[in-house]
Formats: C-alpha cells, sequence, structure tokens
C-alpha cells in the first residue's frame, strides 16, 4: 500500500517528502481554507513543485458542466494535478467526461460500494471512501473499503482505491490488510505510524550503555 499525506498544509508536505515514504498529497476545500488561504491555484502549484505523485485539487461546483470546466482549469496547473470530484449524479457525469479526456479524477466522499462500482465504470482513477466519518455515525467505514477491493478485484477494475478520512494508525494497518491501494493520512497519523515507545527505549538504553564503555 501507498501513502499519500491528506493536508494542504506546505510545512508538513515538505517534512514527509523527507522521510521518502509519501507518493501523493489529497487536499480539499476544508483543508485548504484551514491553512488561512483562498489562493487553492498558488496552494496546488506549490505542492506540487515538492511532491512527484499525484495531488488532488478538488472542484467546487456542483454541476456537470462546472465540474468539467473547473476540472479542465484545475489539471492545467500541473501535469500531476488529479481532480477530485464528489459521487453525485454530476460528478458521475463529469468523470466521465474528463476521464475520457485524459485528466485524472479521484472520485470523492464516497461511503458506498455501489457508489465505487458506478465511479470505476465512469472512468475514475481513484475512488476515496472516507472510513473515519462513516465511524463517527456507528458504521464500519472498513467494510466499505474491503467491500470495494472485493468489487474491484472480482471484476479487474483498474480505479485505485484510497483510504480516506483515516484518523488513527489502525486505520492504516486495516486499509493495507484490506487491500487498499493507497492511504491518505493526516501528518499526525503519519507520526504515529513512525514512533514507538519501545523503540524510544532502546535507543537511550544503547546510548547509556555505549556511554559506560566508551568513557
Ligand atoms: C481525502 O481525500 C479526504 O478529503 C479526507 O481524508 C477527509 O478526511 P476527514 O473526514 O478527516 O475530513
Amino acid at each position: 500500500m501507498r501513502i499519500f499525506l491528506d493536508t494542504a498544509n506546505i510545512e508538513q508536505i515538505r517534512n514527509a517528502v523527507k522521510l521518502g515514504v509519501i507518493s501523493g498529497v489529497t487536499t480539499n476545500p476544508s483543508l485548504v481554507s484551514k491553512e488561512g488561504t483562498s489562493d487553492y491555484e498558488s496552494v496546488v502549484k506549490t505542492i506540487c513543485g515538492i511532491v512527484e505523485g499525484s495531488v488532488s485539487a478538488e472542484v467546487l461546483a456542483e454541476d456537470a458542466k462546472g465540474m468539467v470546466e473547473e476540472g479542465r482549469v484545475k489539471a492545467s496547473w500541473a501535469p500531476n494535478v488529479v481532480v477530485k470530484i464528489p459521487i453525485t449524479t454530476a460528478g458521475l457525469e463529469a468523470t466521465s467526461i474528463l476521464s475520457k479526456e485524459g485528466i485524472g479524477v479521484n472520485v470523492t466522499l464516497c461511503f458506498s460500494a455501489n457508489q465505487a462500482l458506478l465511479a470505476a465504470l465512469a472512468g475514475a482513477t481513484y475512488i476515496s471512501p472516507f472510513v473515519g466519518r462513516l465511524d463517527d455515525i456507528g458504521q464500519d467505514g472498513m467494510q466499505v473499503v474491503k467491500d470495494i477491493v472485493e468489487v474491484y478485484n472480482h471484476y479487474k477494475l483498474p480505479t485505485q482505491v484510497i483510504a480516506a478520512s483515516i484518523r488513527h494508525p489502525l486505520h492504516c494497518l486495516a486499509a493495507a490488510k484490506a487491500g487498499a491501494h493507497i492511504a491518505t493520512v493526516p501528518y499526525n497519523v503519519l507520526l504515529q505510524m513512525v514512533n514507538h515507545p519501545l523503540t524510544d527505549i532502546g535507543i537511550s538504553r544503547f546510548l547509556s550503555d555505549w556511554k559506560r564503555v566508551s568513557r
């Protein structure tokens, strides 16, 4: 499973890229607004200068025509921009048009395997099931990821599954075990995946043992 960073924070992206484990970034309007700017274009262009892999930029239009127009503009910002489109009837129509033009589409706000099947049929490059938001309302978010992986594998559909709305490291492990192609993780979750108290204890024990003999 590959890891994308789920943020619009440039410092976090720079730090994560240095680790050599990030192969893409996902943004959404909430994440960009969290950075205190409405200049989505400049944020995405900056990210595309840091990250080689795909960078998802979400459309704000709600009708198919608007989504297509906005999608074409956003896709022109950089070669690695993927247009993020919500799964609605308008979203499917826009996905179908943009994917036929060779523009990558990440279909977002997916909460069921049926939605994911339709997104794949419309030509989506990625589907983003929102695990955490389903967990939040008492439904098993990871089960949706498992169902999508099963359906896609069954029919050899090429759309890649991005486990999204990831809240903690256990979500990442479960997504990897479920066969998700990618998990898009907030920066704090990435750090939680790296850190382990026994690693810290082990390092300080090695160092103190070494100091005893090297005095
Ligand atoms: C990523 O593509 C999604 O927009 C993001 O993971 C949503 O996460 P949230 O449910 O924590 O807002």
